[in-house]
């Protein structure tokens, strides 16, 4: 089968956004029925691997809705999305086009009322993305991305914004960013206190100055509790980097599109040099680093400013070891 063009790519777009202002609809009902749930005992929330790791009768039904729909539209397409995985199907990726699903991205977020959750609607063609569709009804803010054409981001009372929202800036070093990490649900102390090391070690002033030994002491760091919604404000300029690892494909595969299509710069596990493209194994590799556009200059290119800004990050931070499969 040949590529998805650019104009099928624009009326899937289309479609797509429809599906997520639909899908959004139900989370808003379904945060305010959980709402009134919880203050009696029985809160239709669930726990998957873990007391941290929360499901709810929503993520399900969206996810249901959103392969239903696209089972009927696009009846080719293949489907991977996190419901439809944590019930044992988890598929191959292959050259066909492929949506990649996560209804609600920032579940803990949803069940507390905090306003940062979202649906993300990835699509991945020959193994890599290519449209991303990320809409948080709480906020009913709308970012869309095509790989080739631009991510966009739509919000009440002010026309569609072309992403980044401001023109790129240098950064000089992480000393100068503004980071966002995520704790995860994988609490195990293997996972855990690498992650939190690293954190201390990215906020934290240098030794001489009563702090650790490679302190970076970053402006700070924030947690929005949406790997969506990080890539997104990674996308739109407000967020320097965003790093995790213990997320999955479906996770980022939308916020991938939308921030390279930003200028942003997406990578995996550790530095390996390359350009930027994500390939099965980032996409599928649970580890992710992006880096949103930046300004070049006195001889270095963007793409430059931003690999010394990788390689920085990952000379500051500890490997995690996990399993890529669960
Ligand atoms: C989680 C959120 C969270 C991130 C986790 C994800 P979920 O997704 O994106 O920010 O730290 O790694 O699994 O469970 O809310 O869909
Ligand atoms: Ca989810």
């Amino acid at each position: 089968m040949a590529p998805l063009s650019a104009s099928e790519l624009k009326d899937i777009l289309e479609w797509t956004i429809i599906l997520a202002r639909n899908a959004g609809k139900i989370m808003l009902e379904g945060s305010q029925a959980i709402q009134i749930a919880a203050a009696s005992e029985d809160t239709g929330i669930n726990e998957k691997k873990n007391s941290v790791d929360l499901v709810t009768e929503y993520d399900v039904k969206v996810e249901e809705l959103v392969k239903k729909e696209i089972r009927e539209k696009y009846p080719s397409f293949k489907f991977v999305g996190e419901e439809t995985a944590a019930a044992g199907n988890r598929p191959p990726l292959t050259d066909e086009p492929t949506f990649c699903v996560d209804p609600i991205d920032g579940t803990t977020n949803f069940v507390h009322a905090f306003p940062f959750a979202c649906i993300s609607l990835g699509l991945i063609d020959e193994k890599r993305p290519v449209l991303g569709v990320i809409y948080n009804p709480f906020l009913d803010h709308l970012y869309t991305g095509i790989k080739g054409q631009g991510s966009y981001l739509t919000r009440p009372g002010v026309p569609p914004a072309k992403l980044p929202l401001h023109p790129a800036r240098p950064l000089a070093s992480l000393s100068q960013a503004l980071l966002a990490i995520e704790w995860g649900s994988d609490r195990k102390a293997s996972v855990l206190k690498p992650k939190a090391d690293s954190f201390t070690r990215l906020a934290a002033d240098t030794v001489a100055n009563g702090g650790v030994e490679g302190g970076k002491m970053a402006h700070s760091l924030r947690s929005i509790g949406s790997a969506a919604l990080n890539f997104a404000m990674v996308a739109q300029g407000g967020l320097d980097l965003y790093w995790e690892i213990g997320c999955w494909e479906w996770d980022v595969c939308a916020g991938i599109v939308i921030a390279q299509e930003a200028g942003g710069f997406v990578t995996g596990s550790r530095w390996s040099p390359h350009d930027g493209e994500v390939t099965e194994d980032i996409l599928r590799g649970r580890k992710y680093l992006v880096v949103r556009g930046l300004a070049g200059g006195k001889g270095e290119s963007a793409l430059d400013a931003q690999k010394r800004i990788v390689k920085e990050f990952y000379e500051t931070v500890d490997d995690v070891d996990i399993d890529i499969n669960k």
